[in-house]
């Protein structure tokens, strides 16, 4: 897809960082947003910034991990006219050792990194293709492309909508629906401080400027890849070299990460005798 006036996005976790700054970004090449977030104040101001540039902005309030919330939305969205563009973008993050963490943890952070995705392209997908063409954005990570220890849930999530992005782009080049998933790099947003870390004495903390790029800088990259029909939209330098070394040198890789598991886990274990429940 090329030319995005006049043609209706929906973006989930659209109150802050990428969702918001994409959603600004498509609103100014001329597209009309419908945005879902759980921050109620986010959409909302996020939905004036969208209006002030001259295009029209739906909002709801919708928890992505709750199916119902999801199907209110997609009856709004299809009520507003359809959807041509959808971006699962709301996501969370979570810094644990996988051997501390409970079944809870992994249900929480699937039921929004994955089913949340999993829930639009359901209510979604058979519109988009009954109008006959449009495309399809999910945000992943680069911890979808490379294993990270520590990130082990955040991980499997993104890993999955890899996998997922990769299977739709396939079933759906014949309906005219492309599909891209997002790799972004380090990009500055508040996730780094509402993430949760569980058994590590670990504060996250936005990373130093020089690390990452604004939401902004990812929009643009996010607008271009989608115009060019990209399977894998990478953003940063760092994460589009990091991709290559993983490709080319996935031992070197595996060697440094179980160095680093190693590590975290020596010097920044907070040690407990709980046992599975
Ligand atoms: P952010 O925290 O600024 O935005 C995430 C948005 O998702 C927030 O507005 C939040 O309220 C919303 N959200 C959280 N739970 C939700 C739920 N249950 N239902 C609906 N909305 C919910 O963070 P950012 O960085 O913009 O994250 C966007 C996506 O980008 C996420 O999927 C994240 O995993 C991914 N990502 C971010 C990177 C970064 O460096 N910032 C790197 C790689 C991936």
């Amino acid at each position: 897809m090329k030319d995005f006036r006049d043609k209706n996005m929906l973006v989930t976790g659209a109150a802050s960082g990428i969702g918001r700054a994409t959603a600004l970004a498509f609103a100014a090449e001329g597209a009309n947003l419908i945005i879902a977030d759980v921050n109620e104040e986010g959409l909302k101001s996020a939905a004036e910034e969208i209006e002030r540039l001259g295009r029209r902005a739906v909002w709801m309030r919708t928890d992505v991990s709750k199916p119902e919330e999801i199907a209110a939305l997609a009856q709004l969205a299809i009520k507003e006219g359809g959807v041509d563009v959808l971006m699962n973008n709301a996501g969370v993050g979570l810094g644990s050792l996988i051997r501390d963490m409970e079944p809870a943890d992994w249900q929480w952070i699937i039921s929004i990194n994955l089913w949340g995705a999993i829930y639009t392209i359901h209510q979604l997908l058979p519109q988009m293709i009954e109008r006959g063409g449009g495309h399809i954005i999910n945000v992943a990570s680069g911890a979808g492309i490379v294993a990270v220890p520590v990130l082990g849930a955040y991980s499997t999530t993104k890993f999955a909508l890899v996998g997922l992005s990769s299977v739709m782009r396939a079933e759906l080049a014949h309906h005219n629906i492309g599909v891209s998933v997002v790799c972004p790099g380090v990009i500055r947003t508040p996730i780094f401080q509402t993430s949760k870390v569980k058994g590590l004495k670990l504060v996250l903390n936005e990373p130093p400027g020089w690390v990452g790029v604004t939401p902004e800088k990812a929009a643009k990259a996010i607008i271009k890849g989608v115009k060019r029909n990209r399977a894998r939209i990478l953003i940063t330098p760092f994460m589009k070299i990091l991709a290559v070394v993983n490709t080319i040198l996935p031992g070197l890789v595996r060697a440094g990460n179980s160095r680093m598991a190693k590590r975290v886990e020596r010097e920044l274990r907070i040690k407990t005798d709980s046992k599975p429940q």
